[in-house]
């Protein structure tokens, strides 16, 4: 048994760096086609990197349901992760309340972030529909758009955020 568990957690050890490095881009080679398009996920405030596709509210109530509320608590109040809509407290209050709704400068971050990194336990799952139907319920719950608004690549960047001009541009480009 010993000599079973010692032959195999050295395979472990000797495959994984092999398979890492296989997997891996090598220095001073440009790395491949399929890699760079899945890390090229970037949207801008603009909206530049948005998707086709779309989704309401109504929609995105369900997607909600079923892949966020478990986190982030009844229409996104906060649960075990962050609230995301619901703030009783403004940005300048003792203890404030930094939903989507008083905090995010651009709507945009909303798709960009639940796309690369929620729901948090499976990244990946939503497609774009879904994407477009969840990030505008976060910004109906917030009172940003009506339940039956299409979302979608050019309504999206045009949602004013309560909170965009809260932040200082600390890039000075070079003159
Ligand atoms: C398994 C738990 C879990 C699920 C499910 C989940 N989240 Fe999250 N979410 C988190 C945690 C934890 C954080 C904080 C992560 C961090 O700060 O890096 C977070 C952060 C966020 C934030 C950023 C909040 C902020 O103000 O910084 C957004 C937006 C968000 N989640 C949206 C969603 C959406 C939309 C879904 C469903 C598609 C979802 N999450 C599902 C756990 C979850």
């Amino acid at each position: 048994m010993f000599m079973r568990n010692l032959f195999f957690s050295l395979a472990v050890f000797v495959a994984y760096p092999v398979l890492a490095v296989e997997n891996s881009p090598k220095l001073g080679k440009s790395a491949p086609q399929t890699l760079q398009k899945n890390w090229n996920l970037d949207i801008f405030p603009d909206g530049t990197g948005l998707p086709a596709g779309s989704g309401t509210a109504a929609q995105g109530k369900k997607v909600y349901q079923q892949y966020c509320l478990s986190c982030h608590g009844v229409d996104g109040t906060g649960d075990s992760a962050d609230e995301l809509a619901g703030a009783k407290h403004g940005l300048t209050d003792t203890v404030p309340d930094k939903t989507i709704g008083t905090y995010w400068p651009y709507a945009t971050t909303i798709f960009d972030f639940t796309r690369r990194a929620m729901p948090l336990n499976a990244p990946g799952v939503l497609n774009n529909d879904q994407l477009y139907a969840v990030t505008a319920y976060l910004l109906y719950l917030n009172h940003l758009v009506k339940e039956t608004e299409v979302i979608n690549a050019s309504t999206l960047p045009k949602v004013k955020m309560p909170n965009r001009d809260g932040f200082i541009n600390s890039y000075q480009p070079k003159k």
